[in-house]
């Protein structure tokens, strides 16, 4: 993998053998299997920013979710644009592979991020919310619109396979986590897979609200804070920010 020193030289003034050692790493990167690429891309990158994993981790939910939300950088965040750039590229690939699976609670468990806190950031396992997820559907009448939430998401493991039923019209899905980084790590997760339920046909159109509060004294107020809100359409796609 590339040393942030060259990263950030331009490529004109490589010599020929960092010329040769950027095109070995790209091959080597495009050829890895995603999840290795990906636990590997941010622990080097976390060294070479002085960074633990889980921060660069963060860093990386943070930055694909502004890339998604079409929200600006802060400033100074363009110093991650190679790992960006490697981090969504083994993402996509990761959720083609498996559609509808918690791969990012996966991923977070190798940098020991789970009770971050003390917060019990331990997500369900993929067969299990699978299981769930078909039970709750066996006898269950189809309806023109759906509704189902999650108020305590985490990366969104109990809702994503619900993304994979055959056939549904209108979904609308409520996320909720008092950590805003569980929010946006569910949204990317549940967003990019609903693109490919409704490119399936599969769903007419699917919204997703983003909301990061505390379930247990915040709802009852009526005060959750809402972080995003995105649907997709035969009307194409709206994003709608909100300050938080
Ligand atoms: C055990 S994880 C479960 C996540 C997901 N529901 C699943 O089954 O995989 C619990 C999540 O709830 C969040 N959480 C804990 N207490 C909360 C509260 N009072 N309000 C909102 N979220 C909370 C944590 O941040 C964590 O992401």
């Amino acid at each position: 993998m590339l040393s942030r020193e060259l990263i950030n030289k331009p490529l004109s003034e490589y010599t020929d053998q960092e010329y040769k050692s950027a095109m070995k790493d790209m091959r080597e990167m495009k050829e890895c299997c995603p999840k290795k690429g990906m636990i590997k891309l941010i622990k080097h990158q976390a060294d070479q920013f002085n960074l633990r994993g889980f921060q660069m981790f963060e860093k990386m939910i943070d930055l694909t979710f502004c890339y998604l939300t079409r929200r600006p950088f802060k400033e100074g965040d363009q110093v991650y644009s190679y790992t960006l750039q490697w981090f969504t590229y083994f993402l996509e690939k990761l959720i083609v592979e498996r559609k509808n699976t918690d791969v990012l609670g996966e991923i977070m468990t190798e940098f020991s991020f789970f009770d971050k806190s003390f917060q019990g950031q331990c997500m369900t396992p993929p067969d299990l919310s699978k299981m769930v997820n078909e039970l709750l559907n066996a006898n269950r009448e189809w309806k023109e619109e759906n509704l189902i939430s999650d108020f305590c998401c985490g990366t969104g493991s109990m809702l994503l396979p619900k993304l994979g039923m055959p056939k549904e019209d209108h979904l609308i899905i409520l996320i909720n986590d008092r950590d805003k980084d569980m929010t946006k790590a569910c949204f990317i997760q549940l967003w990019l897979n609903a693109q490919f339920a409704f490119l399936e046909k599969r769903f007419k159109q699917i919204t997703i609200f983003g909301y990061v509060s505390d379930a247990l004294i915040e709802y009852s107020q009526g005060g959750c804070k809402r972080l995003v809100g995105a649907t997709i359409s035969d009307n194409g796609i709206q994003i709608d920010n909100f300050n938080h």
